[in-house]
Parts: structure tokens; sequence; C-alpha cells
């Protein structure tokens, strides 16, 4: 198993690594709680139970193993300040692999965001992806500039998609050809992409 060990914008020294069975269910869930008391734009808005998380885990453990899945996850100690998964579609969409990518408040612009994006793209490269898709909130203006800043593409409007205090607001569907994913980044990071 590869680790990456990175130093982010401020200094903190931190760990990037697949997801493997020294991660458990309950860091999980709390990171993904953590999201979800932020009321941050991800899709799930009920805190997830350990017993929800474990269910999910398995599913995507298995995906993993079919080759389906990349997950890494950043660690700072013992908790996890961020992770990015890519699902691969399957049958005449299996080039292309839907991405979802968190990172925790407090670790937000100090580059973490890019790094394990970078990593997740090299690994769909190497698997002959096509194309990375995400979906992200019109109102999430962070998250669309970093997609932008990183190469995607904006190619859909989804009308009324996510629920949000009981209104509905536009999201948009943004890709990009791994194709024109460059494989390294430049600057302090070059070394680990
Ligand atoms: C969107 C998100 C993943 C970005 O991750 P991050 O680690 O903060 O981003 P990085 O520090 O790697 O930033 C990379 C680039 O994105 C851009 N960017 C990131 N956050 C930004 C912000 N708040 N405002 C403007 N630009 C921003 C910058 O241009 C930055 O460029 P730089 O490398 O020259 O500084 C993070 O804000 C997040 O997890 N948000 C909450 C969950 C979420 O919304 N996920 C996306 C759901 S679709």
């Amino acid at each position: 198993m590869v680790v990456y060990n990175v130093k982010l914008k401020n200094g903190s020294e931190i760990q990037i690594a697949p997801l493997n069975g020294s991660i458990n269910v309950k860091q999980i869930a709390n990171f993904i709680n953590s999201l979800v008391e932020e009321r941050s734009f991800i899709s799930r808005d009920k805190k997830i139970t350990h017993h929800e998380q474990r269910s999910e885990l398995k599913v995507h453990k298995k995906k993993i193993e079919e080759g389906l899945m990349e997950y890494l996850i950043a660690l700072h100690g013992k908790n996890i300040i961020g992770q990015a998964m890519a699902e691969r579609l399957q049958h005449r969409v299996r080039g292309n692999a839907f991405i979802r990518l968190y990172i925790a408040e407090s670790y937000r612009q100090l580059g973490l965001g890019k790094i394990l994006m970078y990593l997740v793209l090299n690994g769909l490269k190497r698997k002959k992806v096509v194309n990375a898709y995400i979906e992200v909130a019109e109102k999430n203006i962070p998250a669309i500039k970093f997609y932008k800043k990183l190469g995607f593409k904006k190619v859909a409007l989804l009308p009324n998609w996510m629920e949000f205090d009981g209104n509905y607001i536009n999201a948009i569907g943004m890709i990009m050809e791994l194709k024109n994913h460059v494989e390294k980044a430049y600057g302090p990071y070059e070394n680990i992409l």
C-alpha cells in the first residue's frame, strides 16, 4: 500500500493512503458527520449512523476489490481530514467515473483537495478511464472555483437538483477529460504527484 507523507501549506504533516483496514467505521462516520453538521453542500443531509456507515463501507470495499472504485483517505494523526472517492460506471458508460471529494473545514485552502484530486485522477488515467465527472451545487462557489482551477468544464445544468431546507436548488455537472489531465502538479507537491 502506498502512503504519501505530505506537508500542507500551514506546515501540518499529514498522510494520504488508500482505504485500508486501519481505518474504522467510527472515524469515517465522524468525518462525514462533521460535514453534515457544517451544512456543507454535500448530498447527505442527515448524520450517518455507525450501522449505515458499516454497510456503506462493505459496498465500497467490494467495489475497490472489483477495480470499480478508488478511495483515498487523508489523515492528520488519527483524524480523517479529507477523502476522495471515484466510482467507475459500468457497461457502455464504463469509460466514466463519478468523483466525490470532501475536505474537513479547518483543513481547506491548504492544498489538500488539489493533491487528493490529482492522485485520484492519476489512478483513473492509469485505468484508461476517459472522463471524470462531478456534480456540484450551483451555490457552492468555492468548489466550483476549485474544479475550474483543476481543469473541469461545466457541461450541464441540473435544475432543481438538490433539496436545501425545503427548497430545490440547481446543481451543475462538470467533466474533466482525462487526456487533458496533467499528471504532475507544479510547486511544492510536484514530488509526490
Ligand atoms: C471544494 C474543496 C474540496 C476544495 O478543497 P481545498 O483543499 O480547500 O482546495 P485547495 O486548497 O487544494 O485549493 C486548490 C485551488 O482551488 C481554489 N479554491 C479552493 N478553495 C477556494 C475558495 N474557498 N475560494 C476560491 N478558490 C478556492 C483555489 O484557486 C486553489 O488554488 P491555489 O492552489 O492556487 O491556492 C473543499 O472546499 C471542500 O471539501 N468543501 C466542502 C465539501 C464540498 O463542497 N465538496 C465538493 C462537493 S461537489
